[in-house]
């Protein structure tokens, strides 16, 4: 097959091993920035162009879009989808869990998927009447467009939050309010699903006292064996989300798995490394058994 692995960094751990191993497995296979893209949007012929070459007669393409550039790179995706090429990751799913809140949205809708208490809302003067909605302080207060664990803070008293809040009024930011989930102390746990399974799981834990536990903020992962219930909330957010492939973060609390957050370009380099699966292999045999098949709609309905 022809395979376009859509990323702006062909250095990366997740860019390198999914080339690698597509080639090892007889694919045709290469890494576009989609930063450089250019979209040809002619009638009955939308094209994708790269340095002045067509690239739309792929079969396949994986899409490992940038955060900083969400927008563009889910519009290069939704014109190999207008010529009818397979992405592991349909750009309305992308631009989809790109957003907080209208993640959890979909996700509070789910069966078998419990998330924290969360709030949003427009500047209002009422915001202890939102913060007594997520049981009070201390709580997390967090960008609705935040990621590697920037754009999310925690706020141990009333005095706190409400100087936090009060910030993010005045930058005009989305940004959600949640109850802050103790028993997490740091850790978390974050699952690669490719289809219908979970391939692997890791217990992220913060290195440094901080009680987020992102790798890219030095936290370390440990592999960890899933409960059944973990596994299933894993899974059924990932079908909520639309996203066959994707890493599910969530948090172990009193009252079960608390899924946070849905991530469709999920980083290898960390997971695989705690847990030894080879996920990589798992994302292109994925692709070889599900690109020729007709590709489902999309259902999420939000
Ligand atoms: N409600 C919460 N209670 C406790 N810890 C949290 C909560 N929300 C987030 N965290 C911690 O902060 C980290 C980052 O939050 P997350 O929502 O995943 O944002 P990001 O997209 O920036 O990774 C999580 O991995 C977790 O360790
Ligand atoms: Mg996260």
């Amino acid at each position: 097959m022809k395979i376009i692995i859509l990323s702006k960094g062909p250095d990366n751990y997740s860019t390198r091993r999914l080339l690698e191993v597509a080639t090892k497995k007889g694919h045709d296979v290469r890494v576009v920035d989609h930063g450089q893209c250019y979209l040809d949007i002619k009638a009955q012929n939308p094209k994708v162009l790269y340095k002045g070459e067509d690239l739309s007669a792929v079969d396949a393409v994986i899409p490992r879009i940038g955060s900083s550039i969400t927008k563009f790179g889910s519009a290069v995706v939704r014109q190999f989808e207008m010529r009818g090429v397979y992405t592991t990751a349909k750009s309305i799913a992308i631009a989809r869990s790109r957003d907080k809140l209208r993640s959890l949205q979909i996700l509070a809708k789910t069966e078998n998927v419990n998330i924290p208490k969360t709030v949003f809302s427009r500047e209002t003067s009422e915001v202890q009447v939102l913060l007594d909605q997520v049981d009070g302080a201390p709580v997390i207060i967090k960008l609705a467009r935040g990621t590697h664990g920037r754009g999310v803070v925690l706020a141990e008293t009333t005095k706190a939050a409400k100087s936090v809040i009060q910030a993010f009024y005045v930058e005009g930011v989305n940004f959600m309010i949640q109850e802050y989930i103790k028993e997490s102390a740091g850790t978390d746990i974050r699952a690669i699903v490719v289809g219908n399974r979970v391939v692997a799981a890791m217990k992220r834990q913060s290195l440094d006292g901080d009680f987020r536990s992102n790798i890219h903020l030095g936290g370390r992962g440990i592999a960890v064996k899933l409960s059944a219930q973990e596994k299933r909330a894993a899974v059924k957010s990932a079908k909520a989300m639309g996203l066959a492939i994707c890493g599910v973060d969530m948090i172990p609390s009193a009252r079960g798995p608390l899924v946070l957050e849905v991530n469709s370009s999920p980083g290898l380099s960390g997971i695989e490394k705690a847990t030894g699966r080879d996920i990589a292999s798992r994302i292109i045999d994925y692709i070889e058994l599900n690109a020729r098949r007709k590709q489902s709609k999309d259902r999420v309905g939000a």
